[in-house]
């Protein structure tokens, strides 16, 4: 059988399954979304976001890309931002990284990819944010996850400093800005980061609302 034709059938048995425990299942999801958490995860096929949270359909707003980036000119992913934090009002971002990336892990290395190399340029200027502490570290497995984590903290750190969040923080008092890594060979989620709404950031980064 084509491997494709499985998962239309998954997809059927799954319907009958959800209808079996509630009839209204699918009717009462259709009119609105209402979650409070959006996702911004790694593109990778191992690390499924709803799976590993035990969250379901409407529970989170998911954003995917190549090593979990939060790139201030991907609109892409600043419109998914903008609609979670002024539409959906969402509570927490969650950027969550994990061991074993092969994006960190090409980002790490020297060969030309292609178009890729642009993308992954993000991951070497988190590099050399943070040589000082990655060169002290021998073991190129364990450099590579201490990358893994950084690389996380500066994608939240990226998201604190849109005028997008930081303009929700004044409105709301939300969202929440989580940096999590998960661990690909036990499964587990670990905290690495958390901003909290209303924190000051380094001044560079602070936009002034007053002034409109
Ligand atoms: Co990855």
């Amino acid at each position: 059988m084509d491997a494709y034709k499985k998962l239309l059938l998954a997809n059927k048995a799954w319907v009958l399954d959800k209808l079996s425990v509630r009839e209204d299942y699918f009717r009462s999801m259709a009119d609105v979304q209402k979650p409070e958490f959006m996702w911004i995860g790694c593109s990778d096929s191992r690390v499924p976001a709803e799976d590993i949270t035990g969250t379901g359909p409407g529970e989170l707003f998911v954003h995917r890309n190549i090593a979990n980036l939060v790139v201030h000119t991907d609109f892409n992913m600043l419109s998914v931002l903008q609609y979670a934090v002024e539409v959906l009002k969402i509570k927490h971002v969650i950027v969550c990284g994990h061991y074993n990336c092969g994006g960190v892990r090409n980002a790490l290395g020297n060969r030309d990819l292609g178009l890729i190399n642009k993308w992954l340029r993000n991951i070497k200027d988190v590099y050399r944010i943070n040589a000082r502490e990655l060169e002290t570290i021998a073991d190129p497995q364990i450099r590579l996850e201490r990358l893994v984590e950084l690389n996380v903290s500066e994608q939240v750190q990226h998201l604190a400093e849109t005028s997008i969040v930081q303009k929700a923080w004044r409105r709301d008092g939300h969202p929440y800005l989580h940096g999590w890594v998960y661990d690909i060979r036990t499964g587990y989620l670990k905290e690495i980061a958390m901003i909290k709404p209303g924190t000051q950031l380094d001044p560079i980064y602070q936009f002034n609302f007053d002034t409109e």
